[in-house]
């Protein structure tokens, strides 16, 4: 997909991220919050804050956040590329980003770059890799959707980057179907086939699906 499409439809997106319950709570959220340490003046970058959730929670805590986001229309503190940031290295105490990654088109420079703008905590948390029928189903429902990895690969990304994990967990999320396919827009045959395909994980109903999240919580180095 092309950075101007993406732009505008996450835009487009916007008030439904803002708006999901998904996103705005739960266990995943309460936990990648506790591991950013956060407490009165902590600086955080938060990447790719869509509705800005992780910002507002770090916020009531004390911390000094900056969101960044590429779509306008999510309206960040600062509009730009999570594979480009504009800070200067160690700039920040925390970076953390949170269902987002599977979306960046160079997951490394992206890794990378979030190492490099912090001065010690990267934080992650993204939909875990399960299988390619689950791929399918997820860029059929948005386009924007490049990746997921698994703990492995994102081991290896972190170590890359000069990034040490010191902490990982996996939880189980559960998505309203019907909201979880408007929020993207998709319809018709389409949603009828990503249903299918996500069948394996559907509740008895059929009314919501569970996928599993992986979070990271990795250190600088010490050079
Ligand atoms: C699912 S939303 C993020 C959810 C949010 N972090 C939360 O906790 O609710 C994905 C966001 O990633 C942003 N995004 C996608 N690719 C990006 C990139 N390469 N750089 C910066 N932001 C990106 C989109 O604009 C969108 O706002």
């Amino acid at each position: 997909m092309s950075e101007r499409r993406a732009v505008n439809l996450w835009s487009e997106r916007a008030t439904g991220y803002r708006e999901s319950e998904t996103h705005a709570s739960g266990a995943d959220l309460d936990l990648l919050v506790e591991w950013c340490d956060p407490s009165e003046g902590v600086k955080v970058l938060d990447v790719a804050t869509g509705g800005g959730h992780v910002a507002r929670r770090l916020r009531a805590e004390g911390c000094e956040v900056v969101t960044l986001d590429l779509a306008p229309g999510m309206q960040p503190d600062v509009v730009g590329q999570a594979e480009d940031l504009p800070f200067d290295d160690g700039s920040f105490d925390v970076v953390v980003s949170r269902i987002a990654p599977h979306h960046f088109a160079d997951i490394r420079a992206a890794i990378a770059e979030m190492a490099r703008v912090s001065e010690s905590l990267v934080v992650i948390e993204d939909t875990l890799f399960s299988n390619e029928r689950h791929e399918q189903a997820e860029r059929l429902r948005d386009p924007s959707h490049v990746r997921s990895y698994t703990e492995d690969e994102w081991r290896a990304f972190l170590l890359e980057a000069g990034l040490e994990p010191e902490l990982v967990e996996h939880l189980e999320k559960r998505h309203p179907l019907e909201e979880w396919l408007a929020r993207t827009g998709c319809t018709g045959s389409d949603a009828e086939r990503v249903k299918e395909l996500l069948a394996d994980r559907m509740t008895n109903d059929g009314s919501a699906w569970t996928d599993t999240k992986i979070l990271l919580r990795a250190r600088k180095s010490q050079r």
